[in-house]
């Protein structure tokens, strides 16, 4: 009963996104697009991932951002040019993931940014390691008007929390999502869900995540299947699951069909404006364009972006990092 609602009120904060000036057409060109297979898209995309920035408090032990190996300059965007991109894209974003690489509520300018993108009616998303201290946080999360909330809290005791997360703070991240949970009484937002990795550490400790998960009263439990390899950047199979069922299936050498929608519908913005087309490019390396130079309808179809759809769409010298994701079994990553 409790996940029928939680669906069913996702689904209506997402009604609301779409239902605004321009988003539906915009939707319809972009589905066709993909349907027909067009490596160039007719209208702008609908979801957003943008990374507020990639610094983090945390070293969680196989995040690149944790781990000290992301390439990239360290930074945060800036108010003014979030509310650039977002006066390009008002009419199409209806889906706002408002995280990537680093840990969201690090940027100074975060809960501007949340009321900024409200104030356009997106459906907004945001993951937080929730490891601060005082009720600041607590205060702006419940009064931002964020749509969903997952706080990865990754483990589920404060041992494999401390030696995970790299982090004494499991109490009081737990403190935390109590306090979130009883604040927001029955206001139906934001959705809180708490997030946990399966991987051979925790794998022992399901059951103690799941009571944690009705004990703590959050709406949702995640089990999410790690990720262990980064394109070859310190690879940590001995990591995984011993329980295949808690593994992901690119790790089990099976073979993945290509489909993949992103492209199409969806791009990511780092911290400094580069485009990338999606999570996975976690170093931004396909020079797509930088949005504080270009414009989105530029860059949406510009050379590299067209060539990149092409390959997926003919299934053909397929991006590297495609290997590593199949949207197709994107569900199959969680349990
Ligand atoms: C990179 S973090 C950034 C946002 C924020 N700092 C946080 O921890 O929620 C985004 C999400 O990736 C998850 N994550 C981190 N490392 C992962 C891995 N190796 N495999 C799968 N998910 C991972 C985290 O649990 C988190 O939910
Ligand atoms: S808290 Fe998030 S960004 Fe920071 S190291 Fe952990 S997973 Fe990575």
């Amino acid at each position: 009963m409790k996940k029928f609602k939680i669906i069913f009120m996702k689904y209506i904060f997402l009604l609301k996104a779409v239902c605004r000036k321009g988003r539906i057409s915009n939707l319809f060109l972009i589905i066709g697009s993909y349907l027909l297979k067009r490596s160039e898209v007719k209208g702008l995309p609908c979801v957003f991932q943008i990374e507020p920035t990639n610094k983090c408090d945390l070293r969680c032990r196989l995040c690149l951002t944790g781990l000290g190996k992301l390439k990239r300059p360290k930074g945060e965007m800036t108010f003014n040019a979030f509310k650039n991109i977002l006066r390009q894209v008002e009419n199409s974003l209806i889906y706002l993931a408002l995280y990537n690489m680093g840990e969201p509520l690090l940027n100074p300018d975060i809960y501007n940014m949340i009321s900024y993108a409200k104030q356009k009616g997106v459906f907004i998303r945001l993951s937080t390691n929730a490891n601060f201290s005082g009720r600041k946080h607590i205060k702006n999360i419940l009064n931002s008007g964020i749509d969903e909330l997952i706080i990865s809290l990754d483990c589920a005791t404060a041992q494999t929390y401390s030696e995970y997360k790299n982090s004494p703070h499991y109490d009081r991240v737990i403190d935390n999502v109590r306090l979130i949970v009883k604040e927001r009484g029955s206001s139906p937002r934001p959705l809180i869900k708490l997030q946990f990795l399966l991987m051979k550490s925790t794998e022992g400790d399901i059951d103690i995540f799941k009571k944690l998960v009705k004990e703590l009263a959050v709406d949702q439990g995640i089990m999410k299947k790690v990720r262990v390899d980064f394109y070859g950047v310190n690879p940590r199979y001995d990591a995984l699951a011993k329980n295949k069922k808690y593994v992901r299936d690119v790790y089990k050498n099976k073979r993945q069909k290509m489909t993949c929608w992103r492209p199409w519908l969806s791009t990511v913005i780092l911290w400094d404006g580069k485009v990338a087309p999606c999570c996975f490019d976690m170093e931004g390396e396909f020079g797509f364009g930088n949005i504080a130079e270009q414009s989105m309808s530029s860059i949406w179809n510009n050379r590299r972006y067209v060539k990149f759809r092409e390959k997926i769409a003919k299934n053909s010298d397929v991006p590297a990092i495609c290997h590593q994701c199949s949207i197709k079994n994107f569900r199959k990553n969680f349990i």
